[in-house]
């Protein structure tokens, strides 16, 4: 397997994936600012570390590991007693080899030696035997999952897991089209706690229209590193509001319409896309 490195404008260094034709971080922002400003700081972990003390993450998108990294470092600056117990979703296994591929940031060499101490073993979710990797210290638990995205979080919401934050951080819409959907958004709806704060990258209008259909209220994030603010969802948790000029946007844009998938989440990103696109299409 061939990984191209690229060093990101803050210094910390990410990949190229090729089977989606996206870097892993945005390289403008840089991979350690874009997991601080895009996903720690907007679900307010240091906030949450200082006043609860005990801090229940879902991490959808495990890939390099820098959001779960940066939120334990975070957190623990904020409260050295803190407890963070992460889950995270991965799909693929070679995220490891990937990991030791790169120059780990030096304020985040420590956890990633935590976090690379780990063993693999299987959990049980609505009786479904699911591959894991476990790793923990005194601050923190991560079992990163194995698997389907989509049905992973649909199991766990089956389970009745709940969250206080939830890193969504899949590649974007265009290529990762199956993990966008407002289906997938009613089941991050159920395992989110009613303050909890969902957080993304994206700035797409699809994924906003998904949001709010699938009954969050959202609100805008200030950009690092391009123009476009970027999302944070909440049922009734504490975020920055919309601006006039989105909330219009999503009212009148005819692309402001959610990528759809089955009940079951098991339609191709292909199926979803060009649904979509005919969608479009027909409110034009
Ligand atoms: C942009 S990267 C995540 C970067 C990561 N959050 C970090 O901080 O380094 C997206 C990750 O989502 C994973 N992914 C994409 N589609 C998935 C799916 N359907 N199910 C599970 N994981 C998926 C990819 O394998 C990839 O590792």
């Amino acid at each position: 397997m061939e990984k191209r490195v690229i060093k990101t404008a803050d210094g910390s260094e990410t990949l190229f994936n090729d089977e989606y034709g996206e870097a892993y971080h945005s390289t403008k922002a840089g991979a350690y600012t874009e997991s601080l400003h895009k996903f720690v700081y907007p679900c307010r972990i240091p906030q949450l570390a200082k006043e609860k003390g005990y801090i229940r993450v879902l991490d959808v998108g495990f890939g390099l590991g820098y959001n779960v990294a940066v939120a334990i470092k975070e957190a623990v600056k904020s409260n050295p007693k803190v407890k963070l117990d992460i889950i995270s979703i991965e799909k693929d296994k070679q995220i490891f080899e990937k990991i030791n591929s790169l120059n780990i940031h030096t304020e985040l060499e420590n956890i990633y030696k935590q976090i690379l101490k780990g063993n693999f073993g299987y959990l049980s979710l609505m009786n479904e035997k699911i591959e894991v990797y476990k790793s923990e210290n005194e601050n923190f638990s991560l079992k990163i999952l194995f698997g389907e995205g989509r049905k992973l979080i649909k199991l766990l919401a089956e389970e009745n897991y709940k969250f206080d934050a939830v890193f969504f951080d899949p590649f974007s819409p265009k290529v990762n089209t199956e993990m966008w959907t407002l289906e997938l958004f009613r089941y991050i709806r159920k395992l989110i706690d009613r303050y909890g704060i969902f957080a993304t990258y994206s700035a797409s209008l699809a994924v906003r229209k998904g949001l709010i259909e699938a009954g969050f209220k959202i609100g805008l994030v200030e950009p690092v590193g391009r123009k476009s603010y970027s999302t944070v969802a909440t049922i009734d948790g504490d975020i920055p509001p919309l601006t006039e000029k989105e909330e219009k946007r999503i009212k009148n844009s005819p692309y402001a319409v959610p990528y759809r998938d089955n009940q079951e989440l098991t339609l191709s990103k292909e199926e979803i896309k060009k649904n979509w696109e005919d969608n479009i299409r027909l409110t034009f």
